[in-house]
């Protein structure tokens, strides 16, 4: 079985990275070679990791590293049995990329899309094959986070559904069923308990460092809401955030104007060294409010 990945920033670089780990021969796509670089760049820095800890050999690094190949060319997805895509979350750009993905991939390959919270119905649609047409969400760093939505729509086959479940499972993932509605399981959960953090915040029932403190320590959470906003990135949340609420009309997947300012003002967390903590000393964050 071969695996294509479209996309090869942080979530498709996972992607790649845990595909070829599990033995599969994998393409990444990419628009440009810089970006290839920084995400192959990524994906060794990460095996390395893995190696130092002894949860990997050497032996098993290079051979996941011989097994991926990055190109900038649809062409070389064409013999792919599954395309996870992983680009930019703008609709549009996945849908004309799907469209021109759907005439080169072979008819039998599966599509997956890594998209947090677009509708995959409005992107299979860009392509001829809705039965094989699902989404597949991974969660940041893919190669830690044991976690997969794997979602259909009305369209999707069952036979495809169980391969999915049972291809998340092969790379070492634990895959949960979700159905196509906006955010799935996870960000359905967990954008309103973000954006709540923010509003708790903005009334001034806590600091960023107690709010943070409150749900490590009193729920045992592995990161506080604004060290998980700073890590997801702000710009990021914002954005899902608008999606779930013009899906919903909900108040609660309403992104509160804290959270827009900082967006604004270019504050999108770790990526830009600021956002409700300062980065300048990484291993001493400094809270901003
Ligand atoms: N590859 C390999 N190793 C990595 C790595 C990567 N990409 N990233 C971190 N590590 C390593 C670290 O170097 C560290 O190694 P050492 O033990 O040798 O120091 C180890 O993993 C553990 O990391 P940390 O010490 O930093 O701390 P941790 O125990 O807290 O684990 C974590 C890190 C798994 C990220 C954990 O903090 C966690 O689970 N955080 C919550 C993450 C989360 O909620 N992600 C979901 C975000 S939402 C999303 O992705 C979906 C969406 O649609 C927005």
């Amino acid at each position: 079985m071969k695996v294509g990945v479209l996309g090869c920033g942080l979530m498709g670089s996972g992607i790649a990275q845990v595909a070829a780990t599990a033995g599969y021969p994998t393409v990444v796509k990419e628009v440009a070679e810089e970006f290839l670089k920084k995400g192959m760049a990524g994906i060794e820095k990460s095996l390395g990791k893995f190696v130092e800890k002894g949860t990997l050999t050497t032996d098993q690094r290079n051979d996941t590293l011989d097994r991926l190949r990055g190109t900038l060319k649809f062409e070389d997805l064409a013999d792919c049995d599954i395309v996870i895509e992983a680009i930019t979350e703008n609709l549009q750009v996945k849908r004309e990329t799907y469209a021109a993905l759907d005439k080169i991939v072979k008819p039998a390959a599966i599509f997956a899309s890594n998209t947090s919270s677009l509708v995959i119905t409005e992107m299979m649609t860009a392509t001829k094959r809705v039965d094989r047409f699902i989404g597949m969400h991974f969660f940041n760093p893919v190669p830690l986070m044991k976690l997969v939505e794997v979602v259909s729509t009305i369209t999707t086959s069952p036979e495809v559904m169980d391969q999915a479940m049972k291809f998340a499972a092969s790379l070492g993932k634990v895959p949960i069923r979700a159905s196509d509605r906006s955010g799935f399981i996870v960000n359905r959960l967990l954008v309103p308990y973000l954006l709540d953090a923010v509003r708790a915040l903005e009334e001034g029932v806590g600091s960023v460092e107690d709010i943070d403190k409150g749900m490590k320590l009193g729920c045992g959470y592995p990161m506080g809401p604004f060290t998980l906003l700073d890590f997801v990135g702000l710009e990021t949340t914002y954005y899902i955030a608008n999606i779930m609420f013009e899906e919903f009309r909900e108040k609660r997947f309403a992104p509160p104007p804290l959270l827009k300012r900082l967006v604004l003002a270019g504050y999108h967390g770790r990526k830009t060294g600021r956002g409700f903590y300062d980065y300048s000393d990484p291993a001493n964050p400094k809270p901003m409010f």
